[in-house]
């Protein structure tokens, strides 16, 4: 399915008003959340998929900081976990699956999460992932939408783990570019997160499967403003540039690039390759965020982390990469 696909299906859906849905279907945020109390809101997510690495263990801990990013990207704290396993058992030996479960484990711990449970079926293709329950806050959701004009785009991990898995299908992947990318994606986005309290942030969102382009684009369509990306301010992980330039690029990342092409206004210098990084789908990518320039320095001096752009009134619902 492309971006859009899905999208279309879920407006087929007769949803009812409840007074204590603070975050729904409607606005493609990484979480819902239900308010319980006045003091507390339950942040609820989901997310599995096919293995990313070859190492089962590393795939486990892939899978889980990605489902436990959409917790942290909506300003929460993870609180519970469950497994949730598709397994071929006629084909694979059970001793990966418990590998993959240890390194979810690994990184559910981690975040300071207890596993509850979960649900397995058997399938064709191995497939990991976890529903996660947090809470935050009420009054402090954070979600995609809401940024302001004059507030710095901020991104906390370097774009590309989607052009080095395909350089890694392609058996062409240096060990560096690999270890590096594995490094990111293992990372949990709780010191991200942590550093985002007590500063007044506009908008929040990690950056998955529609690449940086995308999920700003679903920060900014429809409102009153756009975004300004400076490219070459944005970090990519080693080797990224050469293996676009060999053209080893994951298929989603064209179908990112078709889907917003109306949104985005591409400056003459942009070199090929920070183009293509900035459709990448990424695995357990970086918050995105916007906030007033002086809360991003604020940000910066506690995280490692980029200013890599700015929101600004001229062109409202569009994205310039200059
Ligand atoms: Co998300
Ligand atoms: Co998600
Ligand atoms: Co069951």
């Amino acid at each position: 399915m492309g971006p859009g696909d899905l999208a279309r299906v879920l407006c087929d859906l007769k949803l009812v008003k409840n007074e204590n849905l603070l975050v729904g279907l409607e606005s493609g945020d990484d979480a819902g959340v239900v308010r319980l109390t006045d003091e507390i809101a339950l942040i609820q997510t989901v997310d599995f998929f096919t293995p990313i690495a070859d190492d089962p263990y590393l795939f486990g801990q892939i899978a889980a900081a990605n489902a436990l990013s959409d917790v942290y990207a909506m300003g929460g704290r993870p609180l519970c976990a469950m497994n949730i396993v598709c397994f071929p058992k006629k084909d694979m030996e059970i001793s990966i699956l418990t590998d993959v479960l240890k390194g979810g484990l690994s990184k559910i711990h981690e975040a300071d999460a207890v596993l509850v449970g979960g649900h397995s079926i058997e399938d064709r293709e191995l497939k990991y992932g976890l529903s996660v329950t947090g809470v935050v806050h009420p009054q402090e959701v954070l979600t995609n939408r809401g940024a302001q004009a004059l507030d710095a785009l901020v991104l906390t991990k370097p774009l590309g783990t989607g052009i080095i898995a395909t350089a890694v299908k392609g058996d062409m992947a240096t060990d560096e570019s690999q270890e590096v990318s594995i490094a990111s994606m293992t990372a949990l986005n709780r010191k991200a997160a942590e550093a985002l309290e007590g500063l007044s942030v506009h908008a929040c969102t990690d950056v998955t499967g529609f690449g940086l382009i995308g999920h700003l684009a679903e920060m900014i369509q429809d409102s009153d403003v756009g975004a300004v990306i400076r490219s070459a301010d944005v970090p990519i992980l080693p080797s990224v540039e050469e293996y676009c330039n060999l053209g080893l690029l994951p298929g989603g990342l064209h179908r990112n690039r078709d889907f917003r092409a109306g949104m985005v206004e591409l400056g003459a210098s942009v070199p090929r390759h920070l183009q293509d990084a900035l459709h990448d789908p990424q695995t357990s990518g970086g918050l995105l965020v916007a906030l007033p320039s002086e809360e991003a320095q604020k940000l910066l001096s506690g995280l490692d982390a980029t200013i890599i752009g700015g929101v600004v009134l001229d062109h409202p619902g569009k994205i310039l990469v200059r």
